[in-house]
């Protein structure tokens, strides 16, 4: 049914708003006349406008800006990611659904988007802010066959990815502040969120999951974040079009993940490190056991963060709190 529908919208699609023949559609697809009948009305409930004319066919005359499973569908040109979209108006968090729908063996490339999330996850067990229709809530199963200790790398693609489009498509100037939140003008847009089901060799699933704050103003956000976080639109004074968003995101995450497990992690390395916030200035490091002071220089293979430390040369960060602001 559902791929039916898909290829529906493909011939639609690339009629280009000319009028299609019922019969042409019914001998392409295989179904009767009625069931194209009902497809359309399907789609109308999307929003689509669709002319029905006697002897013509059919014909496009309109496309909505909703987010739904055939509108992010309707020009998607990818070959694995996206194939199979499960959209929720309303859930507890796509992470939530994506670790259901992979332990239910969805295939790779399945994504979950959500309008609105009621207990939106961020990293360190934050919780993360989702308003309804303001923003991107999604998330990604993907299954790749590399070793699990190389999946942060896969988390930092997703990083370089975001910022690539943010960059191509809208007006803002976005930074990645280690390890992955995307910044612009100094303040949050979007997070990443990148969840792993592994056997010690093997990874079964990861479930990436990605939030960007798109079309909020300033009272969407609830106050004790509103100072830290921002949108596209507050930054860029434009409303984005969040399908459109999605299905850039979409098309350059499967290219980029493609060539990384072609090609390997050192061209997402050097684009990361060219969007990477604070790069060659001073930080301070609080671990469990000191505080650093040093420059941070780059990022490694494994995604630790690399500094120059004042005092005993290289190391490599794991995990610790940043002071980015240090005088
Ligand atoms: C962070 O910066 O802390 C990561 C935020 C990740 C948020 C996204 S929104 C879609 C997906 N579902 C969730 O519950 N979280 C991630």
């Amino acid at each position: 049914m559902e791929s039916t529908r898909y290829r529906l919208i493909e011939l639609l699609e690339t009629s280009n708003h000319q009028y299609v023949s019922g019969q042409f559609l019914s001998e392409k697809l295989n179904i009767s006349r009625s069931a194209i009948w009902k497809h359309m009305k399907e789609l109308e409930k999307d929003g689509y406008l669709i002319e029905g004319v006697r002897r013509k066919g059919y014909r496009i005359a309109g496309s909505p800006d909703k987010v739904s499973e055939n509108t992010l569908h309707w020009g998607l040109q990818t070959k694995w990611l996206g194939k199979n979209i499960i959209h929720k108006t309303t859930t507890n968090s796509t992470q939530q659904v994506a670790h259901q729908a992979a332990r239910d063996n969805a295939e790779h490339g399945t994504v979950i988007i959500a309008d609105e999330q009621t207990r939106g996850k961020g990293r360190m067990a934050r919780q993360w802010h989702s308003t309804r229709n303001k923003g991107i809530w999604m998330s990604m199963i993907l299954r790749p066959s590399i070793p699990p200790a190389a999946a942060p790398q896969l988390t930092l693609l997703a990083a370089t990815v975001l910022a690539d489009v943010i960059t191509k498509y809208t007006s803002a100037e976005p930074k990645i502040k280690w390890p992955n939140d995307l910044l612009v003008n100094d303040k949050k847009t979007a997070g990443i969120l990148t969840e792993m089901q592994a056997e010690q060799d093997r990874i079964q699933y990861i479930a990436a999951g990605i939030g960007i704050n798109v079309n909020h103003s300033n009272n969407d956000f609830p106050e004790d974040i509103s100072n830290k976080a921002t949108s596209l639109k507050l930054e860029t004074g434009e409303d984005q079009q969040i399908v459109q968003i999605i299905q850039k995101i979409l098309m350059s995450f499967e290219k980029a993940y493609d060539s990384f497990i072609q090609d390997g992690f050192s061209d997402v390395k050097n684009k990361w490190e060219s969007y990477g916030y604070k790069i060659g200035e001073a930080i301070r490091i609080r671990t469990n056991s000191e505080l650093l002071d040093a420059t941070f220089t780059g990022i490694a293979e494994d995604g630790a963060l690399i500094v120059q430390s004042e005092t005993d040369g290289p190391r490599r960060i794991y995990s610790g709190e940043i002071e980015w602001f240090r005088k």
